[in-house]
């Protein structure tokens, strides 16, 4: 698979199948994705992987801490306080875009409620990964740590395999620090799922917009 096609092939999936991810499988993927570039070849990331038994006992803490009503308080915002255009339009298009096509209604709170809490299932999929950083980390670090989250999205589809990034996790970031058993100096920077694409699945439909070209590129002395 050339690269392009990796990129173009890739998209998230919010519906896996039962198809179980091989530890070999898993390894391989990792172990070319570390080959990502990082600022003074700092290697920032460290990654927790989990199927089976321990995947299912965290995602059903969480699950019995969301029925409760637990909240707990998020690592990170997920986005800016004061989302600006073009960037709010895009996020209410995307989000639209997924309700209207799994039939959930604008006004209808519990089912988009419903629909995130499938994050913290990781959509069915076999495989949930953790990426951590040592909160010493600055912007650049992370900006490293996407670079290899995307080496791994896009090695994954030369395997066949989908992926989801999940920002949503950090929700949940106290209850997963004490499951994986991270120290005070780490924080837990994101969540993926990685397994199989439920092909039948309409949530999987989605094709996301891009802005144009011209709308984000200056180009000059060309
Ligand atoms: C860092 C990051 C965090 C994300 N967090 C979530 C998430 O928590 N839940 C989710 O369903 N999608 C999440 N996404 C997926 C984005 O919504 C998605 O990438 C975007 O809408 C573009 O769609 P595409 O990936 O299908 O091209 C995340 C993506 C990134 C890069």
């Amino acid at each position: 698979m050339k690269v392009s096609e990796a990129i173009l092939s890739r998209k998230t999936v919010r519906q896996f199948s039962d198809q179980p991810v091989s530890e070999a499988l898993v390894r391989e993927l990792i172990e070319t994705a570390k080959r990502a570039p990082s600022g003074g070849n700092l290697q920032p990331w460290t990654l927790h992987v989990l199927t089976g038994e321990p995947l299912k006992a965290l995602v059903e803490e969480v699950s019995g801490k969301l029925l409760a009503g637990v909240v707990e308080e998020a690592e990170y915002p997920s986005y800016p306080e004061n989302l600006k255009d073009p960037y709010k339009t895009r996020r209410r298009i995307v989000g639209q875009q997924l309700y209207d096509l799994i039939g959930v209604p604008r006004e209808d709170t519990p089912g988009k409620l419903k629909q995130l809490a499938r994050n913290f299932r990781f959509f069915d999929a076999p495989v949930g990964i953790f990426f951590v950083l040592d909160r010493q980390m600055e912007v650049f670090q992370h900006a490293d740590l996407g670079m290899f989250m995307q080496n791994l999205m896009l090695l994954a589809r030369e395997k066949g395999l989908h992926t989801c990034a999940q920002g949503a996790w950090a929700r949940w970031a106290n209850t997963v620090s004490s499951s994986l058993g991270l120290a005070d100096h780490e924080i837990l920077f994101c969540g993926m799922a990685l397994g199989y694409e439920d092909e039948s699945a309409v949530i999987n439909k989605l094709h996301s917009e891009r802005a144009a070209f011209e709308d984000f590129v200056t180009l000059k002395g060309f």
